[in-house]
């Protein structure tokens, strides 16, 4: 029998017997009943416990059981580290008086760990006994049991947990055109995730990268709508496998339009005609709801004068009647006190919960402060302000969502096993990750590095394995300790483990002009890795896009002696390279920020073991005063505005033709063939891409958009034809007048596709 926790013990203590009689008897009596009433409310033949039952019966039994009280608690998520150490961000052991006051007395419904927050040794095993203590608190402490889904941001891989492997962060994964390997990153993310007691993860990003001042463009797959959707549903799948009991639930975040601030920074106002909220950043949520993502979380900022978290035409119009979202919409980090504090478009916090929980969030990410988040909620409800009925409809979804995850059948984790399971798990789907997305975008007969007997290799980025990272590993902002590293190789070690037979391969650290002249005297070629250091979140929005001064200067001494050099960047977005440097002749290896196996991938494609096949997904501007810039501009702005390099771009070692295009339609789909040829002399893979430009229309339309790719890799002197077939439905615009409102349809007309330098005609609409 489980323990009866009294929600207010404070209030019930203060209680006076209406009947007169003692004490004492009035505590008997009430502790008989509760005992009484926990064992009715929870006894093992309970529907809602009964496996057999469907989701809905389960849901329907179990809620007819709670009290306001409880369902006001499965509505909350409270950060982990509230409930550890002596604070706030204390690290330290479960402290047992805030177990009580969360878990037994507000009974919270959900936690998680956000930015890290880790138990400590950060190991998987001292995570899955973690979560496991907090489970069993949480079940033993609830009247009917209930257990908490755990919330993770294991965005590229288990990134939180010292041991796991670290995947490419999305826009260097996006730069593969690959989504494949999104969904087997996914796969083993979940299944790393899972082996921890976490069931939860918030990802996949579904945010369109459009500007990359902004401090979480590496989160997004790229700038273009549909690349991110192929990413995102891939993304969902390998999540949440075909059972969402052995994987975890999946996120849409942030749900919408949170890439495209104004100002470039972060959780700033954006201004979003709805045309543009409909074609440009809807799709890859959508993508995200139609492969069935089970929750959703809400955009912190505002868009169009109304933040999201208060925004009843997002959270309920848009995401349930018109998209037909079932399942959570958890808010975002204390955003709905952002409400009053810094959007102020709320005059209390009373106001605020009000006003969130009404547009349609269903539970709060507190993340600290549980005690007035739920008290409030409560007068709420009693005052009439917030229904009952709404109450009802946001913890239905919550409790599918745990019954879903099979939580109360199998509320635990094997311990014993969660070290074997995550450690190390995959290096090689890392390498290949890694290896796919690596973008060559100079080379001037530089690379593959040949003949040369001694390399030199320098910048900050060539030793350190906290650069290809980035954030969001193990810390927020990334890795802060030496103590708490991931597993990785540098570009420094692979290109020694790698160095062909008399290869030497010397480093210099650090920027002592001295000491790099003296060694690129000696050097044949020199290596230069630089990068941006490591940020999330606002941390991160750059005015400049520019690296730092003394990171330049060591490229330009580089480049001054002469001497054949290769650039590697480590950077989560274009990063501008003043003009001298960027008008000299040096191979340019755009890295992103690829994770565990960066310096295997890069030593590789240095030395020739493996060919470049990266492609930008994203426009990499010439200037800042161009941005926002994207390639799907209308007629009136492409001539205009020239890329330093345009979307899609990346250089091989090989050479590729395309000829002998055709598209005709088929039904429901456009059928494109065109054949590839590699006239060069290596294997590699070419990524077709297939771009439309609409007929006139009256509305203005992309000059190029992207409506299909696919990869082909050959041996020299090979051919292949290869097809697509693109659903008419890609070929849709929003119609209406200036206010996009009209529906999103085909408009009859000739459609030209555009592959490469060759073009074909459809024609599309016709009755
Ligand atoms: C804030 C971030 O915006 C969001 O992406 C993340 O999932 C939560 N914090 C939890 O860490």
């Amino acid at each position: 029998m489980k323990q009866m926790i009294p929600l207010d013990p404070a209030h019930a203590s203060r209680r006076s017997s209406p009947l007169g009689i003692s004490r004492l008897k009035v505590w008997l009596f009430v502790l008989l009943l509760g005992c009484l009433g926990a064992v009715l409310a929870q006894s093992e033949d309970a529907p809602y416990q009964d496996p057999a039952l469907s989701t809905t019966e389960r849901v329907d039994d179990l809620l007819a059981r709670m009290t306001l009280e409880e369902k006001v608690g499965q509505m909350t998520q409270v950060n982990v580290s509230r409930l550890m150490g002596g604070g706030e961000w204390d690290r330290g052991p479960l402290n047992e008086e805030w177990l009580q006051v969360i878990l037994a007395d507000h009974q919270v419904g959900s936690l998680l760990s956000g930015g890290g927050a880790s138990p400590v040794p950060n190991t998987p095993e001292s995570w899955a006994r973690m979560t496991n203590d907090l489970q069993r608190y949480a079940i033993e402490n609830s009247r009917l049991g209930i257990p908490i889904v755990y919330g993770i941001d294991a965005v590229h891989g288990h990134n939180n947990v010292v041991g796991a492997t670290i995947y490419p962060h999305n826009i260097g994964l996006a730069a593969s055109w690959n989504p494949e390997l999104a969904e087997r990153i996914a796969q083993r993310t979940a299944r790393d995730v899972r082996a921890t007691g976490i069931h939860w993860n918030f990802a996949p990003v579904t945010d369109i990268g459009r500007d990359p001042r902004w401090g979480r463009f590496y989160e997004t797959f790229g700038e273009d709508p549909y690349l991110a959707s192929a990413f995102v549903e891939a993304s969902v799948r390998g999540y949440q496998g075909d059972d969402l009991a052995a994987g975890v639930a999946a996120t849409v975040k942030h749900f919408v339009g949170y890439g495209a601030p104004l100002t470039g920074q972060d959780r700033t106002s954006a201004l979003i005609p709805l045309r543009t909220l409909r074609e440009v950043h809807l799709p890859s949520a959508q993508a995200g709801f139609e492969a069935g993502a089970a929750t959703v979380m809400i955009n912190s900022g505002s868009v169009n004068g109304i933040p999201a978290h208060a925004s009843g035409y997002l959270l309920t119009d848009l995401l349930r009647d018109q998209l037909g979202f079932e399942g959570v919409a958890v808010s975002d980090w204390n955003d709905i006190d952002k409400l009053v504090n810094n959007h102020r478009v709320a005059a209390t916090y009373k106001d605020a919960v009000e006003l969130s929980i009404n547009a349609g969030v269903d539970m709060y990410m507190v993340p600290h402060d549980a005690a007035t988040y739920t008290r409030t909620l409560l007068e709420l409800v009693q005052e009439g302000r917030v229904s009952e009925a709404r109450i009802d409809e946001a913890v239905r979804r919550v409790l599918t969502l745990k019954f879903e995850l099979g939580l109360f059948e199998e509320p635990y984790v094997d311990e014993s096993q969660a070290d074997d399971i995550v450690r190390e798990a995959n290096r090689s789907l890392a390498y290949e990750a890694a290896v796919s997305s690596l973008t060559l975008l100079e080379n001037f007969n530089t690379l593959p590095l040949e003949g040369a007997q001694t390399i030199l290799v320098t910048g900050p980025g060539a030793d350190s394995i906290i650069a290809p990272m980035g954030g969001w590993t193990i810390g927020w902002q990334g890795v802060e300790s030496p103590s708490e590293v991931p597993p990785g190789v540098t570009v420094l070690q692979g290109l020694r483990e790698r160095a062909p037979e008399g290869v030497t391969v010397e480093h210099v650290r650090g920027n002592d002009p001295a000491q790099l002249g003296a060694a690129l005297e000696s050097a044949d070629v020199a290596v230069v890795v630089l990068s941006e250091p490591p940020y999330a979140e606002m941390e991160g929005d750059s005015d400049t896009l520019r690296l730092a001064v003394d990171q330049e200067e060591h490229l330009r001494q580089v480049l001054a002696s002469g001497k054949p050099t290769v650039l590697v960047l480590f950077a989560g977005r274009p990063i501008l390279l003043p003009d001298d440097i960027r008008n000299s002749r040096m191979a340019f290896i755009m890295a992103y920020l690829p994770g565990s196996e960066a310096g295997s991938a890069i030593a590789d494609v240095i030395y020739g073991n493996a060919n470049p096949s990266g492609r930008l997904p994203f426009t990499w501007p010439s200037h800042t005063g161009q941005l926002p810039l994207t390639y799907d501009a209308p007629a009136t702005e492409v001539a205009m505005r020239e890329a330093h390099y345009p979307f899609g771009y990346g250089l091989s070692y090989t050479r590729f033709q395309q000829s002998a295009l055709s598209a005709s339609v088929a039904g429901e789909a456009v059928d494109v063939t065109v054949t590839v040829s590699n006239t060069g002399d290596r294997e590699g893979t070419e990524t077709v891409m297939v771009f439309v430009q609409r007929p006139p229309s009256g509305i203005l339309t992309p000059m190029r958009q992207l409506v299909g790719f696919t990869q082909v890799t050959l041996e020299p002197g090979e051919s292949e034809e290869v097809s697509l077939s693109i659903p008419v439905s890609r070929f849709s615009i929003v119609t209406g007048d200036i206010l996009g409102e009209g529906e999103r349809m085909v408009v009859p007309g000739t459609y030209r596709l555009l592959v490469g330098r060759l073009q074909a005609q459809v024609t599309l609409g016709q009755p």
